[in-house]
């Protein structure tokens, strides 16, 4: 942010902190910021009003496109500190990442937590998933790790997505968000009756950020200083609790304040209570666990805790707001693209599709040299041959050569690649390149996990929640609706049954939050 303070506590003289002047963005005092200049008092106003011109044209262009998903969000700063170890053992045994491997060793991090379906000055307490995510500024570069509050997905196949996000946004004509089409979309992807089960349930409305886990969702992989690779999970565990809402307590809440998370936040970090979280991690050989009746790779699964414990590497504390929040929380820039050495990617299918498409939407959405933004750019050294596009201000070129080198390799200069510190992971691939599902798809079992292992009062608040919006819905995907919770659980399916059955038609106007009218105009 150093250059933004620069630029409003500039040299101007008529531009400092004890007599704050109003200036253009060319310096320009202006004395009069009441009126247009015009010929006479009663107008017509003259085109060479450059200090209107250069206000109102600015004013026109305020805006940058929203994220696609996730744009309502609140960030803060912050610091992780590592614990040196991954449960009992060194952590070096499982991956060389700088960040992690000295007890107490700190990396400075901004975290934005969003919702997911709806605009940027959406209520937050509306049933979707949390974004959590994590932006490490590690001496090796950035990290970002792009969770979600949910530990599980709709889909495995990055394909989908797209569709899966337009079933959730508003009908393309009546632009309301409708429950029919989000459960026309759910009952036609079996694979996402796990989610729905979580989502339906009082954790598809956490209290606050604060109170709310987070996940990494996909498996990553960790590498050690020899090349050796196992699945990793992550998990952020809130030192505050968790907090879940119920429909009613959430409606209660949104009568009143609809920034309610975002202002939790702030304020807490304003006052000193700074939130806390843990962050553990669950490993796996990395191998494809036949032994297993899923796929390690799978992100509509969990892995059992009982088989692979959650491990704590170390510790994120939130204690500085941002001063900006354009600049440091709009224009935020997250990926699972950004790994350091140490971290790799799984074969995940889903975080292979993410990766490519973080970047794409930040090129459009923030601009080509959206890495130069401070809230982006890593806060170690930076030395790259890529160059200008629009707002481009810096050029990275080694001082002193001539010719100046911008490319490599070169024999006269120019930087050069960074000597191996280890060994890579290599791993090795032989199969037909195909267009298929994975084999253990097993779609209903760990819904049915869930589901019994909620507490009654969760139970009661999911069933309502899925009669009232199922109601609304036409009766083919009601029918596949039951046909999906009963393969989960008997109990499951015969209470959405029961429940829809003594719905009458007047639930019409309950939407998929109990919000108003998801059928009107279709
Ligand atoms: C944001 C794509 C799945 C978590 C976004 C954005 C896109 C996107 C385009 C907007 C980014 C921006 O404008 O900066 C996808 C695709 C997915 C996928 C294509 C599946 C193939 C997931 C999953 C999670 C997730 C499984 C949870 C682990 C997030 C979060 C953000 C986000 C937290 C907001 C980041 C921020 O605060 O700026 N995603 N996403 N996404 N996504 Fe995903």
């Amino acid at each position: 942010m150093e250059n933004q303070e620069k630029q409003t506590n500039g040299q101007n003289g008529s531009n400092q902190q004890d007599k704050p002047i109003l200036t253009t963005r060319q310096g320009h005092p202006v004395t009069d910021n009441q009126n247009i200049r015009t010929v006479g008092n009663r107008g017509p106003a003259t085109m060479e009003n450059y200090q209107f011109l250069e206000k109102m044209s600015h004013f026109d262009r305020e805006r940058v496109p929203e994220r696609v998903v996730h744009a309502r969000g609140a960030g803060a700063h912050g610091v992780f500190e590592a614990y040196g170890t991954v449960g009992d053992e060194p952590i070096a045994k499982y991956t060389r990442a700088k960040l992690f491997q000295e007890k107490g060793k700190q990396t400075p991090v901004f975290v934005r937590f969003s919702t997911v379906g709806h605009g940027g000055h959406s209520p937050e307490t509306l049933r979707d998933p949390r974004g959590f995510a994590v932006k490490f500024y590690t001496e090796d570069g950035n990290w970002d790790l792009v969770g979600n509050n949910l530990k599980i997905f709709f889909i495995r196949d990055a394909l989908k997505f797209p569709d899966l996000i337009h079933s959730q946004k508003p009908d393309p004509v009546t632009n309301i968000q409708s429950g029919e089409r989000i459960f026309d979309f759910i009952a036609s992807t079996p694979e996402s009756t796990h989610m729905a089960t979580f989502l339906f349930s009082p954790w598809g409305i956490p209290a606050n950020y604060r109170q709310m886990q987070g996940s990494g969702v996909n498996t990553y992989k960790w590498v050690n200083a020899d090349g050796e690779a196992v699945l990793v999970k992550y998990h952020w565990e809130p030192l505050q609790g968790i907090r879940n809402l119920t429909q009613a307590e959430a409606q209660d809440i949104q009568g009143k304040n609809f920034n309610h998370a975002t202002q939790d936040l702030f304020e807490a970090i304003k006052e000193g209570n700074y939130p806390q979280w843990e962050l553990l991690v669950q490993i796996m050989s990395d191998d494809e666990h036949p032994e297993l009746d899923f796929d390690p790779l799978d992100d509509t699964k969990l892995w059992p805790r009982e088989q692979f414990p959650w491990l704590p590497v170390g510790k994120m504390t939130l204690n500085r707001n941002p001063e900006n929040y354009f600049a440091e929380v709009e224009q935020a820039a997250f990926g699972t693209g950004v790994l350091v050495d140490g971290l790799d990617f799984s074969d995940d299918k889903m975080l292979q599709g993410r990766t490519f498409s973080y970047s794409d939407t930040q090129r459009y959405r923030v601009g080509a040299n959206y890495l130069q933004l401070p809230i982006n750019a890593p806060k170690t050294h930076v030395a790259t041959n890529q160059r200008d596009g629009q707002m481009a201000y810096r050029q990275d070129i080694l001082p002193g050569t001539n010719p100046h080198i911008n490319y490599e390799p070169s024999i006269l200069g120019g930087y050069k690649e960074a000597p191996k510190v280890a060994k890579d992971h290599t791993p090795r691939y032989e199969a037909n390149l195909v267009r298929q599902k994975i084999d253990r798809t097993n779609d209903f079992k760990q819904a049915g996990d869930t589901y019994r292992n909620f507490e009654d009062w969760e139970r009661e608040d999911l069933i309502t929640n899925l009669v009232n919006t199922l109601a609304t819905c036409d009766k083919r995907i009601q029918d596949k609706m039951i046909e999906h919770f009963t393969l989960a659980d008997e109990d499951y399916g015969r209470r959405v049954a029961e429940g829809l059955k003594n719905t009458t038609k007047s639930m019409d106007d309950k939407g998929p939050n109990g919000a108003i009218s998801p059928k009107a105009g279709v």
